[in-house]
């Protein structure tokens, strides 16, 4: 098996490491540096459960090898749970009961989270857009709508 060597910053820490040339961005998050909380769904760049941001920009890491993370910045929600904008959407996912099985819900946070910084007020519409690539097999999509609403409005107010 043909290897290579990465040197990559996941949530802010180096990780230099000896990888499969094969082995996806969402293999080596979960099985090499055990960070679980990007999920496996699709595998195939479909449902965005396994969404993570690479240069600060949502990534289907299914769709994405290792190797090609060399001297990339990766952020997963485990990273990203300090930072006071996903707090207050993690809060409003609770209060709005935004969270059925929670399949979907890292990546979600994810697109939200990253959606949110590039537009502090968006509307319904745009929020189903930037939803877009983000599956819920529960079909919550309406309280999950509400909540990116609701943080939003606590951001707005200086919640955040
Ligand atoms: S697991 Fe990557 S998009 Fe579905
Ligand atoms: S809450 Fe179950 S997949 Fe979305």
């Amino acid at each position: 098996m043909k290897t290579a060597t990465i040197h990559v910053s996941v949530n802010q820490q180096i990780h230099i490491s000896e990888v499969p040339v094969q082995q996806t961005l969402l293999s080596y998050l979960r099985d090499s540096l055990n960070l679980t909380a990007t999920k496996t769904g699709c595998n195939g760049g479909e449902c965005g459960a396994c969404m993570v941001l690479l240069n600060e920009e949502p990534v289907n890491s299914c769709m994405v090898l290792a190797v090609e993370c060399d001297g990339q910045q990766v952020d997963t929600l485990e990273g990203l749970n300090q930072s006071p904008l996903m707090k207050i959407l993690q809060e409003a996912f609770h209060e709005q009961g935004a969270v059925q099985c929670g399949f979907c819900t890292p990546g979600m946070l994810i697109s939200s989270y990253s959606y949110l910084l590039a537009n502090a007020t968006p509307n319904e519409e745009e929020i189903k857009n930037a939803l877009s690539g983000n599956l819920c097999r529960c079909s919550g999509y309406q309280v999950i709508i509400r909540s990116v609403q609701q943080a939003a409005r606590m951001a707005e107010e200086g919640d955040v």
